[in-house]
């Protein structure tokens, strides 16, 4: 049976000018909506008591197997406000197939696409108050799925939590879209072929965090990984896919070899790339390629894209002794990719693709 995720009868909302004060500056994941779309699953009797609720505090016993063997998975989306005030979502039935394929890797329960969308929808119907209107501001909407059973034995949880919280949000990075210097990881890889590194759980990004201290060490904002075998493909960022724009106009990322998060931004801009006459290229991108690009100019632009991140420029990539910058003069052509992939989000142009709903 469809999940409705009904909204309680007499929801409460903090003040409305502690809300205004939040949304005109809400900065990134640091302050989150007044409900949570709540859903509980168990073996016996599949998905039941989906709700909305207070946003508060999850109750999980010590013994809870998500503590123990990480069995979880999240998903990123966002709802936009446009000029007219209404408010849009962006391609969320990609982001419950991704789930769901995500839930299949991590032996978790997999929750119908549809329930996913309602989960997301009812939740910013109820919370329309909190999608702040400024520039390149919107409602974050978190996705996320846990093992809830108390047992210490390692097989799949037979009691699974499935959630949705909301946080009103700016850029991801402070500076905006500033080019950013990126931190090539010699030493660490993210995942390792066979492993989890397309499915959106959090163990991929716990493996990021001591890789990404480094990066800040260098005085760089992320990092990027190579593959674990040949320490030589490009995979992708601590939480971002990567792209190249070459100098014959093709717009060029890591192929999806099971090692790398389909990205709903990467889709999104391998789809529009053509209407700014980029021709798209999904293939093995080598790290030396790219260095030797950059050098030769053949290698004109370089990116960061994620639901979080939208589009960031890359100014620079750093290892160990070595800088290879790119020449931000001739970087004419990620700027109006983004813009046109915002322009998509926020209704400022016509959506060819039915994206926004
Ligand atoms: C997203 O882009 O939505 C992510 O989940 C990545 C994370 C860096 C916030």
């Amino acid at each position: 049976m469809a999940l409705l995720f009904d909204p309680p009868q007499n929801p409460t909302y903090l003040a409305d000018d502690v809300i205004a004060g939040v949304c005109a500056d809400p900065g990134f994941g640091k302050y989150f909506t007044d409900h949570m779309a709540v859903a509980n699953w168990t073996a016996e009797d599949g998905w039941e008591n989906d709700r909305i609720v207070d946003y508060s505090p999850l109750t999980l016993d010590p013994a809870g197997a998500v503590y123990h063997y990480a069995q979880e998975i999240f998903e990123g989306l966002k709802a936009y406000r446009r000029a007219d005030g209404s408010v849009w979502l962006f391609r969320p039935e990609a982001n419950a197939a991704r789930f769901r394929n995500s839930a299949v890797r991590l032996a978790l329960p997999e929750l119908p696409e549809s329930d996913f969308v309602t989960s997301v929808r009812q939740l910013v119907a109820l919370e329309e108050r909190w999608v702040p209107s400024g520039e390149e501001q919107s409602l974050y909407l978190r996705p996320f799925m846990l093992a809830s059973e108390s047992f210490l034995g390692v097989r799949p949880s037979k009691r699974v939590l499935y959630s949705v919280i909301a946080s009103p949000v700016g850029s991801y990075f402070s500076g905006g879209v500033a080019p950013v210097d990126i931190w090539v990881s010699k030493e660490y890889s993210r995942v390792a072929t066979g492993g989890t590194g397309s499915a959106k759980c959090g163990g991929n990004y716990a493996s990021s965090l001591l890789p990404q201290e480094l990066a800040y060490a260098q005085g760089c904002s992320q990092v990027l990984f190579v593959d674990a075998a040949e320490r030589r493909w490009i995979e992708e960022l601590g939480g971002m896919n990567f792209f190249m724009i070459t100098s014959d106009d093709q717009l060029v990322t890591p192929e999806l070899n099971g090692n790398i998060l389909p990205g709903v931004t990467r889709d999104s801009l391998l789809k529009v790339a053509p209407q700014l006459g980029l021709t798209p290229v999904e293939r093995r991108v080598s790290l030396e390629e790219v260095v030797t690009g950059i050098g030769d100019g053949t290698v004109r632009e370089l990116f960061a894209c994620g639901t979080a991140a939208v589009i960031t420029p890359i100014r620079s990539l750093k290892d160990d002794g070595h800088e290879y910058v790119i020449d931000v003069d001739r970087a004419t052509r990620t700027l109006p990719l983004r813009n046109l992939l915002l322009d998509i989000q926020y209704g400022r142009v016509d959506d060819p693709f039915g994206w926004t709903q």
